[in-house]
């Protein structure tokens, strides 16, 4: 009679069962069984345990733990993709045999940025792979004849159309590539596991099987997910322990702007992000990202400059808000690249600490170029951005006509906090002009930095 090879393992309470049920018959909980492999039974398996009680049987040796001190710290050579932000996201380039999930929205430019990777690294000499499960050999083709522009090696990746897992491990161990892009986890397909690809189970069994042959054959893989904007959870999220480094790819994908960065590293900082741009050639690492956005910044009421730290860089970006009267109880509150938590906040700390009330207002807050800065200094953009677009007032520092420049906290009490790196924010302000910049340094209090930069004078004084 043959055993299923399958259990269904409730993530809550471990409960395994053969068959799935929507309701876990263990705990009561729902939707928290997950399709595992069964584990490795067999004839010997009642004997082995039998009696052992978790404690060694015989047959197994003892590991031997090292001092620190005595560990050999010999650094292996990294695999350079020649894309700057990628590598530098990466700290440094690729750790040969490492794992690498690259999240991000359909639509992104996953593929686009991983066959570019790839096409790099050929044209550097290295063995590479791209499996997609994704789209046909053809339609990979017809992508990287659109960048050859911009990476010459893009024509000599090769590439295998497959979601048979069993298929790809083997391909694997025959090819032995240096490099190897999964596009995308969710599309592979375990053929013991009965779940659906996508499936938690099949997400978790692809990647730890493909773990399993890249850590024994130095192979540095680079796994490509879908994140949808819930942050699925059949996702990559239930891989980001499992993996060495996990890279999200966002923005919005109608908009030119995509940021890369880490949010997980075991061989570099999670600081890092790269700025790129989505063009008819591919994908552009934008470098003066800072020139662009103040160059675009408008100067307008709801207008003002943030400059953010990105990792260990300092970017500028213009951060617009517009209020307006709203029919809808509540009104809405709607922000682009901030984080939300942090709008209610600050126009909380508006209302109570500088008399400017959204009360009934619809409040829209956003990042121009569909960058996002999910960092507590952008508080006094949010606040300064609000207070200019409630008022109808253009910011104005020192009778300049140049975009006003701001970065801090806002604390509870109406003061403004430090935040890390001041210097090197204003140090980039002051590079392309902006001479005033409302800090924390300069402003004690956010009324400080409101007097500072909003004329009492009403709009219209023309
Ligand atoms: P893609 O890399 O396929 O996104 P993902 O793998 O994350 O789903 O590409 C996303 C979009 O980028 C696609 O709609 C087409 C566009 N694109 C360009 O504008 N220029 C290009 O050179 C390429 C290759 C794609
Ligand atoms: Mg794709």
């Amino acid at each position: 009679m043959a055993r299923p090879t399958t259990v269904h393992v409730c993530s809550e309470c471990g409960h395994s069962s053969v068959r799935w049920h929507g309701q876990c018959p263990g705990c009561d909980a729902w939707n928290t069984l997950v399709e595992e492999r069964a584990p490795v039974t067999g004839a010997g398996r009642g004997r082995d345990r039998g009696g052992a009680g978790g404690v060694a049987g015989k047959g197994v040796r003892a590991g031997t733990p090292t001092r620190l001190a005595d560990v050999s710290t010999e650094r292996v050579p990294r695999l350079l993709t020649a894309i700057g932000e990628l590598d530098r996201v990466l700290g440094g380039g690729l750790v040969p045999g490492s794992l690498v999930l690259l999240g991000g929205s359909p639509g992104i430019g996953k593929s686009t940025l991983t066959n570019m990777a790839l096409g790099n690294l050929a044209a550097a000499g290295r063995r590479t792979l791209y499996v997609s499960g994704e789209e046909s050999a053809a339609q990979i083709r017809l992508r990287a004849q659109r960048l050859i522009g911009a990476t010459s090696g893009a024509l000599d990746v090769p590439v295998l159309a497959e979601t048979d897992l069993d298929t790809i491990l083997a391909t694997l161990r025959a090819e032995r590539p240096e490099v190897v892009v999964i596009d995308s986890v969710q599309t592979m397909h375990a053929a013991d596991l009965t779940g659906a690809p996508g499936s938690v189970g099949q997400v978790r069994e692809t990647a730890a099987r493909i773990m399993q042959v890249a850590k024994a054959d130095g192979i540095a893989v680079l796994l490509v997910g879908h994140v949808t904007k819930e942050g699925s959870l059949a996702g990559p999220r239930v891989l980001e322990h499992l993996v060495d480094c996990v890279l999200q790819f966002e923005g919005e994908r109608e908009r030119t702007y995509r940021t890369l960065r880490a949010l997980k590293n075991r061989f570099g900082s999670t600081n890092e992000a790269g700025v790129f741009e989505m063009r008819s050639g591919g994908l552009v690492e934008v470098l003066d990202a800072s020139a662009r956005f103040v160059a675009e910044a408008t100067g307008k009421p709801g207008s003002v400059i943030l400059a953010a730290m990105e990792g260990s860089r300092p970017l500028l970006v213009e951060v617009q808000a517009l209020v307006s009267p709203s029919e809808l109880v509540p009104p809405r509150r709607v922000v682009n690249g901030l984080d939300r938590n942090r709008l209610a906040l600050v126009l909380a700390v508006l209302g109570r600490h500088a008399g400017i009330g959204a009360g009934s207002a619809d409040v829209f807050v956003n990042v121009v170029g569909g960058v996002r800065v999910e960092e507590p200094g952008a508080d006094l953009a949010i606040a300064l951005a609000v207070a200019s677009a409630a008022r109808g007032v253009p910011l104005q520092a020192g009778g300049a006509r140049r975009p006003v420049a701001c970065f801090g906290e806002l604390g509870l009490t109406g003061e403004l906090r430090t935040v890390g790196h001041a210097d090197r924010r204003a140090a980039e302000a002051a590079k392309f002009g902006l001479r005033h910049v409302i800090s924390p340094e300069s402003a004690p209090t956010l009324r400080d930095a409101l007097r500072a930069v909003l004329s009492a004078r009403a709009p219209q004084a023309a």
